[in-house]
Formats: C-alpha cells, structure tokens, sequence
C-alpha cells in the first residue's frame, strides 16, 4: 500500500519523509527512528561543520541500516551595507544588555564552506543529498549521481521546479506557504511566492516530469493522502516530528509548538534576513518597529545568533527563532514511529471507509 515511484527508487516501505530541520531537531536518533519505522529520515546539516556532519552520519548508521538523508544549504552571495549592520547591531545591543550577554561581539559571517560540507557526503556516499535555497553546482549534483546518491531539490514555484529538472535533479521537495521554516525560493523573479500546498502541487506535477514530494503543513493521514492525490510520489513532514520524543528541539520550543493554533505563525526576516515562518515571538513583534533595513541572510542570522543561544540558555522562547508550520494544532509528542505508523493506518482507514461507501 502506497508504493510509489520514489518508494521503489529509494528502497524505502512509506512515502513519508521527516524534514531536514538544521539547527538541532533533527537528531541521529531522530532520523533513524523515522527511517527504521518505514519513513525516510533526513539530517538538517546546513550550520553543521564537516566533522559534526560526518560524525553525526555514523551515528546514524549505527541506529539503523536504511536509507536516510542529508540536507544543505546552497550558499547566496552577501550583500551587506556597512550602515545596515552597524544600526542592526546597535540595535540588538539592547538584547545583548537584557540577557546579560557581551554586546558588540564579533561576527562570525562565513558560514560553513559547502565545498567541504559535500566532500563529506561524498566521502560518505549517502544514500540522499537535498538542498535549499538554490541549485547546487552541476558538477556536484553529477558527482552525486554517479556514486548512486538521490538528489533532491526544493522549489517554491513552478519555475523554480523547471529550473532543478533541467539542473538534473531526481526529485523536487515542491514547499508550500504553510510551511514551517525558511522559504526556498530561489529565483528572485517575484519577491516572495506564497503558493499553498494545495495549489503549488498539482501546478508543479503539470509541469515537471520528476518525482515530487509534497510539503508544508502536512501533518497526519489526512495530508498525505490529500497530497498522493495531488500529484506527489510522497510527504516531507516537519512541524509533526518537532515535538516528538526523538525530537532535538528545545524544551521550551517544543512546550510552544504543543500549545500554538494554526494562527500562531507568521513569516518573518527578523531573525535570519530570510523569510521564515515562525511562532510569533516578542523579538519578531519588536521587529515590526524596526526603523531600518534589517540585514540580508546569512548576515542577519550571523547577527542574531548569540541572542538566539543565549535565549535558549534561559529558557526564554520570546527571543529564540520557533520556526513552525500551519498545522501546528496537529502536533504531538508520540515518539516518531507512531507519528509514521499512524499516518499510515489513518490513510488506510480512509481509503476503506471510501472503498465501503463505493460498495454499500
Ligand atoms: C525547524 C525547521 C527547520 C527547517 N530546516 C530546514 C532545513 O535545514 N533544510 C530544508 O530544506 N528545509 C528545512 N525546513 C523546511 C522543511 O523542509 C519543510 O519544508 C517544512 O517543515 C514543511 O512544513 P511543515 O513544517 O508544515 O511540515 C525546516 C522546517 C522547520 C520547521
């Protein structure tokens, strides 16, 4: 029951992949739960340097022998204003000064070399690489293919799913608005497509000829078999595992998801330069009278990082960044094969309760 052209491609039971989440939810633990339950587990290694990334694959490989996958993020140029961040730092100081952190700490802006991040995965043939925020270069994605490695890219629009196809991709993550998370628009054609789930999909399925994987907002068996309707060989799901057991996330961001309503969220640059969709927070609030510009990403992300972990140390979620999608009422604390096993059986159950009332 629901085998599909990627369950067949990736050797895996369910079209049910748990997000990549970088910045700690996705733990080895985590991934290899949701891949030994019949899913596919994914890394979020975008901040993690090479060695934290190769480490962290073998301990995935100790807790489980099927596939799994690896995220990164396709670095963007930098385009800063010296002004900018200056009154940006100004700025935070007075967080820096509540949370009794230094102010005017130096910014470390280089983000991890992504050339390194893939020696790693390539070292390590994995069994899937994804990214967001653009298309990885040409000659990684061959390199990748070559060695048997599944590639998948994440598009926000029917262009940019064209584009990753032509680029050579095996699979397209097709993300939705409701999505939790940075957005991974990368064509810079319109400013900031909104496509719903629903909408972005099927237009998607129309246009490429690759498999698609359907997310944002996908929660339970409702939204997944709504999205194999669709057009999408299988589900990428990330605020549903945010707060599971296996789940890395902070305490308190996981108390936060467990009591947020679908109107909890809202898309902001505030913490990163990039939009995001977050639970509303005190800091995204006071962003809104933010006179300036604020900083593109990676330099406001860079900016905001020691607030962010200080925040985190005191247990105060009002300045920490709760990335989160729309279906957030639907979230649970199970462990993460229970979040799988009762996506299916709930798909199931539909599909026979149709099946009975086609047939008396
Ligand atoms: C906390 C969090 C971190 C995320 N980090 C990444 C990431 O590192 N790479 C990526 O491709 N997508 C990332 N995403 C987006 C997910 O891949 C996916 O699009 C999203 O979770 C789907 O929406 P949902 O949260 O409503 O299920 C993240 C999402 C969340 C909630």
């Amino acid at each position: 029951m629901f085998e599909t052209e990627l369950t067949r491609t990736l050797n895996i039971q369910y079209p049910i992949f748990q997000a990549p989440m970088a910045g700690g939810p996705t733990t080895p633990e985590l991934i290899a739960a949701v891949s030994n339950a019949g899913g596919l587990g994914n890394l979020g290694a975008g901040y993690l340097a090479p060695d934290q990334i190769r480490n962290a694959i073998h301990k995935i490989r100790q807790l489980t022998d099927q596939p799994f996958g690896v995220n990164l993020f396709v670095p963007e140029k930098q385009e800063e204003s010296e002004v900018e961040v200056s009154l940006m730092n100004d700025y935070l100081n007075n967080y820096r000064v509540e949370l009794g952190i230094e102010v005017n700490p130096s910014i470390l802006k280089s983000s991890e070399s992504f050339e390194e991040q893939v020696q790693v995965l390539l070292d390590e043939k994995i069994p899937v690489f994804s990214f967001t925020f653009g298309v990885a270069p040409h000659n990684i994605i061959q390199a990748m293919k070559q060695q048997g490695t599944v590639v998948i890219g994440t598009a926000t629009t029917v262009e940019e799913a064209k584009y990753l196809e032509a680029a050579g991709v095996n699979a397209i993550v097709a993300q939705g608005s409701e999505a939790g998370g940075h957005r991974g628009t990368f064509l810079k054609n319109v400013s900031n497509p909104l496509i719903g789930t629903m909408a972005l999909v099927p237009q998607i399925a129309d246009h490429v000829s690759i498999p698609i994987i359907a997310s944002g907002g996908i929660m339970d068996g409702r939204g997944f078999l709504a999205s194999l309707a669709l057009g999408a060989s299988a589900v990428q799901m990330g605020t549903a595992f945010l707060a599971c057991i296996e789940s890395g996330a902070h305490e308190s961001y996981k108390q936060k998801i467990l009591s947020a309503n679908e109107d909890s969220t809202e898309l902001t640059r505030a913490y990163s330069g990039k939009p995001a969709r977050g639970i509303r927070t005190k800091f995204m609030n006071d962003m809104h009278q933010y006179p300036g510009n604020i900083p593109a990403y990676p330099i406001q992300n860079a900016m905001t990082r020691d607030i962010r972990q200080a925040a985190a140390k005191a247990n105060n979620p009002e300045y920490m960044s709760l990335w989160a999608g729309q279906g957030l009422r639907l979230a649970s604390s199970q462990s993460a094969a229970t979040i799988v096993e009762r996506t299916i059986d709930q798909a199931n159950e539909i599909v026979n309760a149709n099946y009975n009332l086609r047939n008396g």
